[in-house]
């Protein structure tokens, strides 16, 4: 058969397409380009010199950002009060353009190098089998031939000298990573002791918010329907209005200001835990000024609404790799539909590892109200008619309050 291996230029799936090779298999390179630092020709000569019959590198940068980054945004998607998602949000994206290719290219079979007790080899598979059912999934890290003869680093480093896959001389990091426009992950290595601190030079996406200047900076965020539309920094001259090039610039401007860290024990999808250090600069900002927006211009019982039974949902399906499915789509079509009147500005400070809200406005949305909101102009409201709100309200609580009275 003929399998599409998604491939990274490491050492594992480098072992992985030789192993496949072996196995009889004529294996097609797939390398997805979502904002990682990678040398994307220096893999594609790799995979080629070690028996890649075509590769296909792909930027799939854009459809990133717009898909399942602002969807996410949008919504405020979080997982487990803390993670903002960052690799979750790359799958879908991944897994499609994958299975795209496979059948183009008549591929029988896709594969990838995620391990048996993690989240991405579910979040890849549910999205190759919701997307095409007629392609097969080999799984090198959950085949007992494959995982039997590898069961440690060294065994991949012998079978790579001794099959001849050069292996870069940068050690290995004590860690494993996983990056892309929107964050970086930390995981596995040294980090599994979850009482270990992670050292100084692990942090790749954002400086050390104690190194971060002594001045703040200051940004405004523009939204459109819920979608940031255009930023400015009139510190530097900065004002972007491109999907990419606008996030890759919140990406600089909050790296430079340390923004984004956070060290964290999470439950994955199989029931274990892991301890996970992640980087989502541009990402926190966007949810930052996104929710405080929100505030000013979304309707109360809309937003309630949402953050009841929208934002924890697609949090959990982002999570658990169930973008493709009746109730991703779903959800990808109420999204939107919550997101009419989030328009308007928000100016943030960023100081030290933090982002502060320091106003907001908006040209367009008039729920917010400041005579009705004053405290010394009446503005139209007429403060008897409270008196008989809180009478009516009250009615049952009396009961309730004179019944515990006795
Ligand atoms: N724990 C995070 C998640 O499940 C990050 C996973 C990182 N993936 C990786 N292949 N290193 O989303
Ligand atoms: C892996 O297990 O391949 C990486 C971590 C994860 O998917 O959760």
């Amino acid at each position: 058969g003929k399998v599409l291996l998604a491939y990274s230029g490491g050492l594992d799936t480098s072992c992985i397409l030789v192993w496949l090779i072996e196995q009889g298999y004529e294996v097609l390179a797939y390398l997805a380009n979502v904002g990682q630092e990678e040398d994307f020709e220096a893999a594609r000569e790799k995979a080629l010199k070690i028996g890649a019959t075509k590769v296909f590198i792909e930027d799939l940068r854009r459809e990133f950002v717009k898909e399942t980054i602002f969807p996410a945004v949008q919504c405020n998607a979080i997982y487990e009060n803390i993670y903002l998602l960052g690799t979750s949000v790359a799958r879908p994206i991944i897994a499609r353009k994958q299975m795209e290719i496979a059948k183009q290219e008549g591929c029988t079979h896709v594969s990838h190098g995620c391990t048996g007790k993690g989240n991405d080899q579910v979040r890849f598979e549910l999205a190759y089998h919701a997307l095409n059912p007629s392609i097969e999934v080999v799984a090198p890290w959950r085949i007992p031939e494959f995982y039997t003869r590898f069961p440690g680093r060294q065994h991949l480093l012998d079978y790579a000298e001794q099959k001849g896959i050069p292996v870069s001389q940068t050690r290995g990091k004590p860690w494993s990573t996983d990056e892309n426009l929107f964050h970086i992950s930390y995981e596995a290595g040294i980090l599994e002791d979850p009482n270990v601190t992670p050292p100084k030079d692990m942090w790749k996406l954002t400086v050390d918010p104690e190194d971060a200047p002594d001045t703040p900076e200051r940004i405004e965020i523009v939204f459109s329907g819920g979608n940031p539309s255009r930023v400015i920094n009139k510190g530097d001259g900065t004002d972007v209005t491109d999907p990419l090039d606008l996030f890759v610039y919140l990406n600089t401007v909050a790296r430079r200001n340390g923004v984004g860290r956070i060290d964290i024990v999470e439950n994955r999808f199989i029931g274990i835990k892991s301890r996970g250090c992640y980087e989502t600069p541009g990402g926190t900002l966007l949810r930052i000024a996104h929710m405080d927006l929100e505030g000013l211009v979304l309707d109360r019982e809309v937003r309630a609404y949402r953050d009841e039974h929208v934002t924890p949902v697609y949090g959990r399906l982002l999570y658990n790799g169930m973008f493709f499915s009746p109730e991703g789509d779903l959800l990808n079509k109420i999204i939107p539909l919550t997101q009419a009147s989030v328009n308007g500005t928000v100016r943030l400070k960023l100081y030290k590892g933090t982002a502060s809200v320091e106003g907001r406005w908006s040209d367009t949305e008039t729920l917010y109200d400041m005579d009705e909101s004053s405290m010394d102009v009446q503005g139209g409201f007429e403060p008897l008619d409270s008196q008989g709100f809180i009478k009516i309200q009250s009615i049952r609580l009396k009961k309730w309050g004179a019944k515990a009275l006795n």
